[in-house]
């Protein structure tokens, strides 16, 4: 029996890694277990997610919480340690780009535990963001990488990665999408909102280089006041953003703006539906850019420049960055434009899973060796 551990964190993580270990846990050959790091701890930012997902409860709770960089990395790592070394499993997969993700790698690494990293290759080339650092800190010690977009094989090979260790096998945020988004369609969270089918822009901030700066904050908000005069805005917001808020005094002038709605984060179906019908979507997220570009739906994405420029190149995604006339121009041009061209890149197709999940089996029946 091989034994894999799956490792969560944060809220980008868990619609990953949901279908893999459920593919995992139906295959006799593997002996799958689940750790939640508890880097994300709310209720709205975590648990909803496994119910909404199916996924089981995880194995072990770690409770980590939050914390400087240094800190939350370092208690995940030390936490971590001692679970690989009772548990010793066979491999360990991680997914994405989150402090959890690189301090799990780090941790198994040291203990010639091999991993897996899925959303391997993308490179924003921004290394200010925490993000960058861990995707090629992670990449440069995984024994297997799982690629989302063509870029992705670029970027590791110039880094030197040996193809063997590289894998092609498509989007598995997108297989949880595909999964979900019949049963996203019972939500009411449009009538609960009143939100009209196609006439409003949905969206979410939460990035340290957007947020944790007043006058970058102040200047976004400056431009959100305008939109909402056009059209309804819905801002389901971050733990992070709504305390910088507070913080910098910005939350006197942003309740005036009567057609900003800002709510309590969304579960999975809940945001899925927001988002399968909004007119736009303006965030600064890694995965929303993806998810709007499979949906079709414009996707304004505030910051100069992505990991995942496939969105650019064949979906739906325009990066602004963060100076509000950028950001008006381009809400100017979507609203303008009601053409409803796009592509769905390469193999995001709703089974990235199970490619990842024969790749293990080829594994472990000895087919294949890294
Ligand atoms: C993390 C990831 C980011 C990802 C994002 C998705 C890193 C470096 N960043 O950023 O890549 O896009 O998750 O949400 O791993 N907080 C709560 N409740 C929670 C979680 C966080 O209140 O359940 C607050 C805390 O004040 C905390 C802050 O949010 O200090 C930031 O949380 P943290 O996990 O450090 O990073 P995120 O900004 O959520």
């Amino acid at each position: 029996m091989f034994k894999i551990a799956s490792i969560v964190g944060a809220r980008p993580n868990f619609m990953k890694v949901a279908p893999i270990h459920r593919l995992f846990k139906q295959t006799d050959a593997f002996e799958p277990f689940l750790i939640h790091t508890g880097q994300h701890y709310d209720e709205k930012m975590s648990k909803i997610f496994f119910h909404e997902l199916k996924m089981p409860e995880p194995d072990l709770y770690l409770g980590v919480g939050s914390g400087t960089h240094a800190k939350q990395t370092a208690a995940v790592m030390i936490e971590l340690e001692k679970v690989f070394l009772q548990e010793t499993p066979d491999w360990i997969v991680v997914v994405g780009d989150v402090n959890s993700t690189l301090a799990a790698s780090l941790v198994a690494s040291k203990l010639h535990i091999p991993v897996a990293h899925v959303e391997a290759g993308l490179r924003s080339f921004d290394r200010s963001m925490p993000e960058e650092i861990n995707r090629i800190m992670t990449d440069a010690i995984s024994d297997l990488l799982f690629v989302t977009e063509h870029s992705g094989m670029e970027n590791l090979k110039k880094e030197g990665i040996s193809d063997e260790k590289i894998h092609f096998v498509g989007n598995v945020m997108i297989d949880s999408l595909v999964e979900h988004l019949e049963k996203a369609k019972a939500s009411n969270i449009l009538q609960e909102l009143n939100a009209q089918p196609g006439e409003y822009a949905l969206m979410t901030l939460h990035r340290p280089s957007n947020v944790d700066n007043r006058t970058v904050l102040r200047g976004i908000f400056d431009a959100i006041d305008q939109i909402q005069k056009k059209c309804p805005v819905y801002f389901p917001i971050h733990p992070r953003t709504k305390k910088m808020l507070i913080q910098f005094g910005l939350e006197p002038r942003i309740r005036e703006m009567n057609n900003l709605h800002i709510i309590d984060p969304l579960g999975y179906l809940s945001f899925m539906r927001m988002m399968s019908q909004a007119r736009l979507l303006l965030t600064d997220s890694g995965g929303i850019q993806e998810e709007s570009t499979f949906l079709g739906i414009p996707c304004i994405t505030l910051r100069e420049n992505t990991e995942r420029p496939i969105t650019v190149d064949m979906g739906t995604n325009q990066l602004v960055g963060s100076d509000p006339t950028a950001i008006l121009d381009a809400f100017a041009r979507v609203w303008s434009d009601k053409t409803d061209e796009h592509q769905v890149p390469p193999l995001w197709d709703g089974h990235a899973a199970k490619r990842i999940v024969d790749v293990f089996k080829a594994i472990s029946q000895g087919k294949r060796t890294i």
